[in-house]
């Protein structure tokens, strides 16, 4: 099933860290989404190369191409447009995915679509639940970035309530998670050893949660008083002989995250007067996250969606899922000399040269 004939089919490159990923899509419909990691050359590290991701998209980025065609069954001529991650992310590895997809669409004589990474993970919950009630209100949770936006048209219209004012929320599962000598990226190991222990155990503070700090950034996170003191709890433990309780340390931390970001989200959706919640990135493949955000969802009457854990992290799907949005929407190409843009704004969903 290809969806119907009358949506657009479009092809999505996403090269913004180190994923190389090739979506296809037909309207809200799924065709493909074929991905090559560099992951495992960065473990050694503890943390992206860039020169070593980009190398990576640059042998892996035409194969992967083939595959995502192959498995949609579709040829070249079928695809109505191409769309690329033009930012934020990594310059160099933008760059390899910015070249293919202009010669790509100059090739194929297609129009180029560049847009926003972050807007990608929002807007791959189409492929899951389909297009977006808006407004919406977004929590966007990923390696890079933590923001809380409304979305009044996904494709033209985005507007940044708040958003971290240190580390993002899974730069701060990735640092805690190396803290406690778990392998990187840490927030898959994090979620797995919390399952074994007890969220209570240890009272991590709130970040910006006091009603004085509410006061000045409601809708703004904070992880990096978190993380500091999770290394203090750390260091004392080991100071006294003490073996580091892993699974408590994760699970409280861990609680300590989802009970900000779920409770902000919610905060936004109450005074916005807006009933629907849409979370993205990779920290929205997290457990706890997912449960407790339905938990409060339900509480409050607001309708929750959040992409299957595969789609959270960064794929070519989700590019293709904002590119066949845009193209919907009936807006114009991005130009040929389209520039990749590492540290591009929330709220620029098309890059226009
Ligand atoms: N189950 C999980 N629980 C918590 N965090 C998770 C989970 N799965 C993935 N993550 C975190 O998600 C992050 C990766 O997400 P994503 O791929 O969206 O980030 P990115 O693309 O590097 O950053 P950005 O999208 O901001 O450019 C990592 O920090 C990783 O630890
Ligand atoms: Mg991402």
């Amino acid at each position: 099933m290809n969806g119907g004939e009358d949506e657009p089919l479009v092809l999505g490159i996403e090269t913004s860290c180190d994923e190389t990923g090739v979506g296809i899509v037909r309207g809200t419909t799924l065709l493909a989404d074929e991905v090559a990691s560099s992951v495992e050359e960065h473990a050694q590290f503890g943390g992206v190369v860039p020169e070593v991701a980009s190398r990576a998209h640059l042998t892996a980025l035409v194969p992967v191409v083939r595959r995502a065609l192959g498995r949609a069954g579709v040829s070249p001529g079928d695809i109505d447009a191409v769309a690329v991650t033009a930012g934020p992310g990594l310059a160099g590895a933008l760059l390899v995915g910015v070249a293919a997809a202009k010669a790509y669409a100059l090739a194929w004589d297609r129009p180029l679509f560049g847009v926003n990474h972050l807007a990608a993970h929002v807007a791959v919950d189409r492929l899951e639940h389909g297009r977006l009630p808006e407004p919406a209100i977004a929590l966007l949770v990923s390696g890079g970035h933590s923001s809380l936006l409304r979305v009044d048209d996904l494709t033209s219209d985005v507007v940044p309530l708040g958003a971290t004012i240190d580390d993002a929320a899974g730069e701060a599962f990735d640092k805690v998670a190396r803290l406690l000598g778990l392998p990187f990226p840490g927030g898959p190991h994090i979620d797995e050893r919390a399952r074994h222990g007890d969220p209570a155990a240890i009272a991590f503070p709130r970040g910006l949660s006091s009603p004085r700090d509410v006061e000045r950034h409601r809708y703004d996170f904070s992880f990096s008083g978190l993380k500091t003191a999770v290394a203090r709890w750390v260091e004392a433990c080991e100071r006294n002989g003490r073996a580091v309780p892993v699974d408590d340390v994760s699970a409280s931390f861990q609680e300590a995250v989802v009970d900000v970001l779920t409770r902000k989200a919610l905060a936004a959706c109450t005074s916005e007067g807006i009933g629907t919640l849409v979370i993205g990135g990779g920290v929205a493949a997290n457990s706890r996250l997912r449960t407790m955000a339905q938990r409060r969802c339900d509480d409050a009457g607001v309708a929750l969606r959040v992409p299957r854990p595969g789609l959270c992290t960064d794929n070519g799907a989700m590019v293709a899922a904002l590119g066949a949005a845009v193209v919907e929407a009936g807006l114009p190409p991005s130009p040929l000399d389209l520039p990749a843009d590492s540290g591009l704004a929330v709220d620029i969903v098309i890059v226009r040269g």
